[in-house]
């Protein structure tokens, strides 16, 4: 692995397969019927299927993304879209500067590689860490990133899952909540968003 330079991204702790996108019931259109007798000539116009997240700022940090509406748990809410790039190339494009960390690398198969959202990614870039998280992120065997609910999820929840940031170097207790802190604010917060040891 390429990160001597300490660069660290979100990762899968497990694999799993998701068998490809699979389109959870969420994302099918509602379908109306018209109501049928008296005063049903008027057609019924078609029912515009809403957005299963929206993006807007969060009270954990920055951008976050928020349940539009009710999720089933299990739905595979958003694909983790982004350039898929070396981390010698992610460690070119982003010198670390840790104070505040950001990062918009998830790191994907190995670890040699990862994807960068930054320019071209899907809105998943916006989830945000929490160390109770609602969401996780499974990887595929094609190695495609997939955020998926852990739990029903209600109208208007900010949508997290766990980071499990990995630092490829010594860190302290104490560094670890200096230069990656987390704002999660549950009850069980880490303090931050580095996983645990394993
Ligand atoms: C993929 S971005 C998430 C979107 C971010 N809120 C924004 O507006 O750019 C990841 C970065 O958001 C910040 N972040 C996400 N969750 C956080 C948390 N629980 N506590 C503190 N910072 C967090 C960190 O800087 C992290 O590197
Ligand atoms: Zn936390």
């Amino acid at each position: 692995m390429a990160r001597e330079s300490g660069i660290i991204a979100p990762a899968m702790s497990t694999k799993k397969s998701v068998g490809g996108v699979r389109k959870s019931p969420q994302s099918k259109s509602p379908s109306r019927k018209p109501a049928k007798g008296k005063g049903s000539a008027a057609k019924a116009s078609p029912a515009k299927p809403k957005q299963l997240f929206a993006v807007r700022k969060s009270a954990i940090h920055g951008r976050g993304v928020f349940a539009a509406r009710g999720i089933r748990k299990g739905a595979t809410i958003v694909e983790y879209k982004g350039e898929r790039i070396t981390w010698e190339e992610a460690e070119r494009r982003y010198p670390v500067d840790p104070v505040p960390y950001h990062t918009f690398l998830f790191e994907i198969g190995d670890g040699s590689e990862c994807l960068d959202a930054q320019n071209r990614g899907s809105a998943a870039k916006w989830i945000n860490h929490s160390c109770k998280p609602n969401c996780e992120a499974e990887e595929d065997e094609d190695e495609r990133v997939f955020i998926k609910a852990r739990r029903a999820i209600e109208a208007g929840e900010e949508l997290t899952y766990d980071y499990n940031l990995t630092f490829h170097e010594r860190i302290s207790e104490k560094n670890k909540k200096l230069r990656y802190p987390c704002w999660c604010g549950a009850k069980n917060c880490r303090g931050t968003m580095l996983g645990r040891k394993k």
